[in-house]
C-alpha cells in the first residue's frame, strides 16, 4: 500500500513540486509540429506543468516558446501579431523574438533605449519526430535531445494523434505498462482481439500474465510471459521510457504504439499516440487500420478532444457488451480513458486505497522508480536517465520463446538497438 504522502509526491507537477522538477529535467512534447506549420502563423497556447506559455513559428520558421504573459503589464500573448520575426502584444504593441528579446517598444518615447532590458522568458525548443519539445528546467542542466528511434524516422513511418484529457498523468502512465488488463479490457467475449486491434491471440487465451520487470538505464522492460503453446512461452515485452512513455509490442510485424503522457497539470494530461514502424514506412492496410477508430479515436475536428468522451458514457453500447465485447466501447484508448479517467474523485487516484496484486508488479516498480527519483532531486542528485539519451533506442517486442530460452539473453538483441 502507498503512504498517502507518497501519492501526493507523484501526482502534483506544478512549480517547486519534486515531481514537477524532476519532469522539467528532461525534454517534454509539447504539441504537434503540425499545430505550428506556418511561418508567422497563429500562435498556440500551451498549459504544460501547470504553467502558462505561448508557442509561434517566426518568419524564417523558428519557433519560440515564450512565457505567456507579457512582460510589460502581463497581456496574454496569445492575442499576439505573429508578423515579421516576432510576436508582438495586442496590448500596447511591445515584440518579442523567439529567444525572447524584446525587439520593439513602440508606446514608450525611449522605447528604442529601454528596450534591451525587457527581454521575457524563451526556452529552448526542437522539432523532432513529429513533435515540438520544449525544455523548461535549468539552463545549465539542458539535456542532450531525445533519442530513440521512434523520434527519429521520418513522417512515413508513423501515424501520431494527440488526445487531450482530465485525469492525473500517472493513472494514464500506469495503464500503459499494464499487461494483464489487455486479457480483458480490450478482449472480445469469445476470447479473440478486437477488429482492427494488433494484439497477440496469446493475451486472450492466458490472462494471468507471471512478469519479469528489469530496471534498465533509460526505465524499465517490462516483460510479460504467457503459455505460448507445450513448447514456447509467449512474450510480450513493453518498454517503459522515464519519466512519461511506453513502448506497447505489436505481433506479427505491425508497427507498434508510444503512448506519451505530459502533464498539463494535475487534473489534465497530453497524450501522444504514436504508431511507428521503425525499419519501413507504413502501408496502405497500416493507414488504413490507423483510420478505422479502434487503434486512434475519431476525434471531435478542430479538437484534441474524443467524441467518445466521459460526458457522453465513452459512447459505451451496452448491447454490445452482452453479447460481443468486453467492454461496449469501440476505441482502444477509450476504453483505456473510461477505466483511469475516474480512479478517483477529482481526477486523482488516491493508491493508499488499492489492493495490489502480483499482477501489478510492473506498476509498483515504475511508481518506486520515479518516487525514488524525485526523492533524490529533493536531496540534490540529479536523474540520471537525463544524461543518458542514446539508452532509449530499444524496441518493444511481441514474441514466442523456447520454454526454456534465458529470457533476458535472448530478449536484448530482440530490444535494444545501436546503444553507442
Ligand atoms: S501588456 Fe503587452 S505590450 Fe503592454
Ligand atoms: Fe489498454
Amino acid at each position: 500500500m502507498m503512504k498517502r504522502e507518497d501519492n501526493e509526491l507523484l501526482v502534483r507537477v506544478g512549480p517547486g513540486t519534486a515531481m514537477g522538477n524532476l519532469f522539467r529535467r528532461f525534454w517534454l512534447p509539447v504539441m504537434l509540429a503540425s499545430e505550428l506549420s506556418e511561418p508567422d502563423g497563429e500562435p498556440v497556447r500551451l498549459r504544460i506543468l501547470g504553467e502558462e506559455f505561448v508557442a509561434f513559428r517566426d518568419t524564417d520558421g523558428r519557433i519560440g516558446i515564450l512565457d505567456a504573459y507579457c512582460t510589460h503589464r502581463r497581456a496574454h500573448l496569445i492575442w499576439g501579431r505573429n508578423e515579421n520575426y516576432g510576436l508582438r502584444c495586442a496590448y500596447h504593441g511591445w515584440k518579442f523574438d523567439v529567444d525572447g528579446n524584446c525587439v520593439d517598444l513602440p508606446n514608450a518615447p525611449d522605447g528604442d533605449r529601454i528596450k534591451g532590458n525587457m527581454k521575457t522568458r524563451a526556452y529552448p525548443v526542437l522539432q523532432r519526430g513529429g513533435l515540438i519539445w520544449g525544455y523548461f528546467g535549468p539552463a545549465e542542466l539542458q539535456p542532450e535531445p531525445p533519442a530513440a528511434e521512434l523520434f527519429e524516422v521520418g513522417d512515413s513511418h508513423r501515424h501520431i494523434s494527440k488526445i487531450v484529457v482530465e485525469g492525473n498523468y500517472l493513472q494514464f502512465a500506469e495503464g500503459d505498462i499494464d499487461s494483464s488488463h489487455v486479457s480483458f479490457l480490450h478482449s472480445s467475449l469469445d476470447k479473440s482481439a478486437l477488429p482492427g486491434s494488433r494484439v497477440s491471440a496469446f493475451a486472450f487465451q492466458d490472462t494471468s500474465p507471471r512478469w519479469t520487470v528489469k530496471p534498465t538505464d533509460y526505465g524499465l522492460m517490462l516483460a510479460a510471459q504467457r503459455d505460448g503453446g507445450p513448447e514456447h512461452y509467449h512474450w510480450r515485452v513493453n518498454q517503459w521510457l522515464f519519466p512519461f512513455a511506453t513502448m506497447v509490442a505489436s505481433p506479427e510485424d505491425a508497427p507498434f504504439i508510444t503512448n506519451v503522457r505530459v502533464p498539463i497539470d494535475d487534473e489534465h494530461t497530453m497524450q501522444f499516440r504514436i504508431w511507428t514502424q521503425i525499419d519501413r514506412p507504413l502501408t496502405a492496410v497500416d493507414r488504413d487500420n490507423a483510420a478505422a477508430g479502434v487503434i486512434f479515436p475519431e476525434m471531435i475536428p478542430g479538437t484534441f478532444t474524443p467524441v467518445a468522451n466521459r460526458s457522453n458514457n465513452y459512447l459505451i453500447d451496452r448491447e454490445e457488451q452482452r453479447k460481443r465485447t468486453f467492454t461496449g466501447i469501440k476505441a482502444i484508448p477509450i476504453q483505456d480513458l473510461a477505466v483511469t479517467q475516474e480512479q478517483g474523485p477529482g481526477w486523482i487516484a488516491d493508491r493508499s486505497l488499492e489492493k495490489l496484486t502480483s499482477s501489478d508488479t510492473a506498476i509498483v516498480a515504475m511508481r518506486k522508480r520515479l518516487l525514488d527519483a524525485a526523492k533524490a532531486l529533493q536531496q540534490g542528485i540529479e536523474p540520471p536517465e537525463a544524461g543518458t539519451p542514446r539508452a532509449y533506442r530499444v524496441r518493444p517486442i511481441d514474441t514466442l520463446l523456447p520454454r526454456n530460452a534465458v529470457v533476458e539473453e535472448a530478449m536484448r538483441p530482440l530490444t535494444v538497438r545501436h546503444v553507442a
